[in-house]
């Protein structure tokens, strides 16, 4: 991954990371470390989704689940960064999130998608329910190195 657009470089490198294959329109980067960061990552999702006009339900899940995976990098990565963007061309637009940390993976990612599912005293309903929010959804994570995951909402 090119570090030079990342606030905080994030040293696990990941094929997440690198690119879906779409064609990207506009691409940000914003840090992962605290809760004003969540706060910030929500703005920011909403703001994307408002430019796309995505509707207000569509806003709102793209929303929710970025701020399940933006608390789970920080709590679970040690913090990192997201990686947001408007991919696509044409008709197809839509937005794309990556959620990165250099923390501990996931050593079972069955297992943490499992609603119930935690090993912090949460709810377990994050990761599970983030990838229902959304259109696509795909995570990266190797043992000792971190964690990459990335989702995917198109303007219906
Ligand atoms: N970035 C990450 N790095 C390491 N482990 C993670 C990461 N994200 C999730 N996990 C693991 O996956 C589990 C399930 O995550 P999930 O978000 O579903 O539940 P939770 O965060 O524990 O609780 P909730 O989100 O409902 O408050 C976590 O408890 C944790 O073990
Ligand atoms: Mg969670």
């Amino acid at each position: 991954m090119n570090t030079a657009h990342a606030p905080d470089a994030v040293r696990f490198d990941s094929r997440l990371l690198r690119g879906g294959g779409q064609q990207v329109q506009n691409s940000a980067t914003l840090p992962l470390h605290t809760d004003e960061h969540v706060v910030g990552v929500r703005k920011v999702v909403r703001e994307m989704a408002l430019a796309l006009k995505l509707s207000l339900v569509e806003q709102t899940k793209l929303v929710t689940a970025a701020s399940e995976l933006a608390r789970n990098t920080i709590k679970y990565g040690g913090g990192g960064m997201v990686l947001a963007q408007t991919v696509g061309g044409g008709a197809a637009l839509g937005i794309r999130l990556v959620f990165a940390d250099d923390g501990p993976g996931i050593a079972d990612v069955a297992l943490a998608l499992r609603d119930g599912y935690t090993s912090g005293g949460g709810l377990g309903l994050g990761l599970g329910g983030a990838k229902r929010l959304v259109d696509e959804f795909d995570i990266d994570t190797r043992s000792g190195e971190g964690t990459a995951v990335a989702i995917l909402k198109w303007k219906k």
